[in-house]
């Protein structure tokens, strides 16, 4: 059986290095580096023609985006079989529409410019899976929660929420893996200034909870969430999420508030201890 080769972007080292050993693949020997006034130089080390190729990468920060391009170009310059690129975290795909009258659809600009070197895609909990019909290629998105799932066991939470009714699914699929319940928070306005954020339909008194998204970004979502579950007198909080950007210092501030904030490995950062390595994997079979 031919090896795979996979390309790690700068975005998606730990994670390269994850996958290569799920998949029994190997590593590129990849030089990125950035000139002194911030553009991008890469080179790949290895020869790639007849290989079937895999490339990782991030579309954010921006730079990463410029960075994906340019590997893919740079792949391409190969005789190779097929390209397929993973992209573990799709910056851009909350812009799916336009909101207002003048707006791009980011997501799309994105997946029109992304495709062109490329010949099958795989995201990772994608903010809307419905956003792979503007690939013209072969595109899969997996889940990161089954790899949540799997870690949560050892916790034990007697019950899974969802931040939405639009992540009810996410805390199904997870609930499911525990083997606890589930539900999702209804928002109530108090005034202007106070949102109620409450469970559906289970009390939360005493319970152990962890909250499952697919993004926490500057936390404000999860710490009001997490402050309403303790004010109705859950035992612990667990905030679960597949990428998390944690912007400014939003990691910091959950952990005041939650026991325990977990991502998955998409975005590297000190709270990356679940890997959705497996789950790619077998996607590229
Ligand atoms: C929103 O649609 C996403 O699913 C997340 O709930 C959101 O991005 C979280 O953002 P923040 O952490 O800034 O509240």
């Amino acid at each position: 059986m031919i090896k795979l080769r996979i390309v790690s972007g700068s975005s998606s080292r730990l994670l390269s290095k994850r996958l290569a050993e799920e998949a029994n693949a190997d590593l590129v020997d990849v030089n990125i580096k950035r000139f002194p006034d911030r553009e991008c130089y890469v080179r790949i080390m290895d020869d790639l023609d007849n290989e079937n190729v895999v490339l990782i990468q991030n579309t954010w920060p921006d730079e990463n985006i410029v960075e994906f391009f340019l590997l893919a170009d740079a792949i391409k310059e190969f005789k190779i079989k097929k390209l397929t690129a993973v992209i573990p975290y799709f910056g851009y795909a909350r812009q799916d529409k336009k909101f207002n009258p003048g707006e791009p659809i980011s997501v799309r600009a994105l997946i029109k410019r992304i495709q062109i070197d490329v010949d099958k895609i795989i995201t990772v909990d994608i903010h809307d899976e419905n956003v792979l019909k503007w690939f013209d290629i072969p595109s899969i998105n997996v889940s990161g929660m089954p790899a949540i799932g799997e870690y949560l066991k050892k916790l034990n939470p007697d019950i899974i929420i969802a931040p939405d009714d639009g992540a009810l699914q996410k805390a199904k699929n997870v609930a499911d893996i525990v083997g606890c319940s589930y539900d999702y928070f209804d928002k109530k306005r108090i005034d202007d200034m106070h949102v109620e954020m409450k469970t559906k339909n289970i009390d939360v008194e005493n319970k152990n909870v962890a909250i499952v998204d697919d993004i926490i970004s500057t936390g404000g979502t999860i710490i009001t969430a997490t402050k309403n579950l303790k004010k109705q007198g859950a035992k612990n909080v667990y905030a679960c999420c597949t990428h998390g950007l944690f912007a400014e210092n939003a990691l910091e501030k959950l952990q005041n508030v939650c026991d325990k904030v977990i991502s998955t490995d998409s975005i590297e950062n000190p709270a990356s201890a679940v890997s959705i390595a497996s789950e790619i994997e077998k996607m590229l079979k």
